[in-house]
């Protein structure tokens, strides 16, 4: 936290003046977090909600997830683990959870300390101590209910979409970021738009997968699945998958033979990337009989596909290093030329 002049936009003098500063009586802030540490932190947070749902992922595949029978406590008489493996290791994932929390707290915090302060941040940072506390019920409520397919679903959904809102505070928290219109036509603006519409199909298809299939998170014991086929469910999902895939290549020759810029086609390459390699693990984990060590590498790779999912879709208006972006006003207009020379990842 320090204080870092940023690169003064018309918009910055807007902001200064939103009330609630935090200010002493003069014109002296108390503390003041500057853009930049603000959008480390904030990207630091959201890093730490995506590892977190490997973490989680890997109490359900090692059977751990009764390891410490009740919540907030461990056990009925400790908060600490009894020394046996379960226990640790879901003990452990609880730790890790705080650490996270701790952190979400503080980007939080550092949103009203940030000069300009800026009310879309204020909101999306408080907005991801909201999905926390959302997620310590839910993560409870999964424990007192013998993990129910339902609650650990809803776990994994919230995350993405906390991890979807952690990607647009990263985005919209950059020093360069104004409103600006998309970087594309109106076609590939809505191709993008199909792209993150699917891949969250794929997602809520993939935990009802899970939910049917034998990795309940206690070793199978004692845990009631989803009563549907589980051959027909899998195939759903794998073929929504599918989906995806086409829809990606489609991106692909959408990117380069319509006008956009770098950022947008170098996010594009990195979806397409995530897509190839998740539906290998998808296949081979099938094909092996779901061993829990690449039900893993799934999760980790269902976590990296959804942000470089969102991060295309946010790269349309993305701040570059060149002058604004210039697109035709009207349909008939002639297109202008896209700026491609483009810093931002
Ligand atoms: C775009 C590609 C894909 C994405 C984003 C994706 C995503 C997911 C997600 C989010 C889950 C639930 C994880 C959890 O609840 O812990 C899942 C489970 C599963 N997926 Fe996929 N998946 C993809 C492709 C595939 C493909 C091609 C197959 C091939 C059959 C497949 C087979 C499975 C199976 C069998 C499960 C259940 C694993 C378990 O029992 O825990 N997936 N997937």
């Amino acid at each position: 936290m320090s204080n870092v002049s940023e690169n003064r936009h018309p918009r910055a003098e807007l902001e200064e003046g939103l009330p609630g500063d935090l200010r002493q009586s003069g014109d002296m802030p108390i503390l003041t977090v500057s853009t930049v540490a603000f959008r480390r932190l904030a990207t630091a947070a959201a890093v730490l909600l995506a590892l977190i749902v490997v973490s989680g992922a890997a109490v359900r595949l090692t059977g751990s997830g009764l390891g410490c029978p009740t919540w907030p406590r461990c056990t009925s008489t400790s908060i600490v683990a009894p020394a046996s493996y379960h226990a640790w290791v879901e003990f452990g994932n609880r730790v890790v959870t705080t650490v996270v929390g701790v952190f979400v707290a503080v980007v939080a915090l550092a949103s009203l300390a940030r000069q300009p302060r800026r009310r879309d941040l204020v909101l999306l940072a408080w907005a991801q101590v909201a999905g926390f506390v959302g997620q310590a019920v839910i993560g409870g409520l999964s424990v007192l209910y013998d993990l129910a397919p339902p609650f650990v679903m809803a776990h994994f959904l919230l995350s993405m979409a906390m991890v979807w809102a952690a990607l647009l505070l990263v985005h919209r928290a950059d020093p360069g970021w104004h409103p600006r219109r998309p970087a594309a036509e109106r076609e590939l603006t809505w191709l993008l738009r199909l792209v993150s519409a699917t891949a969250g199909a794929v997602l809520v298809l993939g935990t009802i997968t899970t939910g049917t299939g034998p990795h309940a998170g206690d070793g199978g014991k004692h845990i009631r699945r989803l009563a549907l086929p589980l051959e027909r469910v899998t195939q759903l999902h794998a073929d929504a998958a599918l989906l995806l895939t086409g829809l990606v290549v489609a991106t692909l020759f959408a990117v380069r033979l319509t006008d956009t810029t770098a950022v947008v086609r170098r996010r594009a390459l990195w979806l397409a990337g995530a897509v190839g390699l998740q539906v290998a693990i998808g296949y081979t984990q099938y094909f092996l009989n779901l061993p829990p060590g690449v039900v893993e590498l799934h999760v980790a790779g269902a976590t990296v596909l959804w942000c470089a999912a969102v991060w295309l879709q946010l790269g349309l208006a993305a701040p570059t290093a060149a002058a604004p972006v210039a697109v035709p006003a009207t349909r008939t207009a002639r297109p202008q030329p896209l700026r491609t020379a483009a810093t931002d990842t």
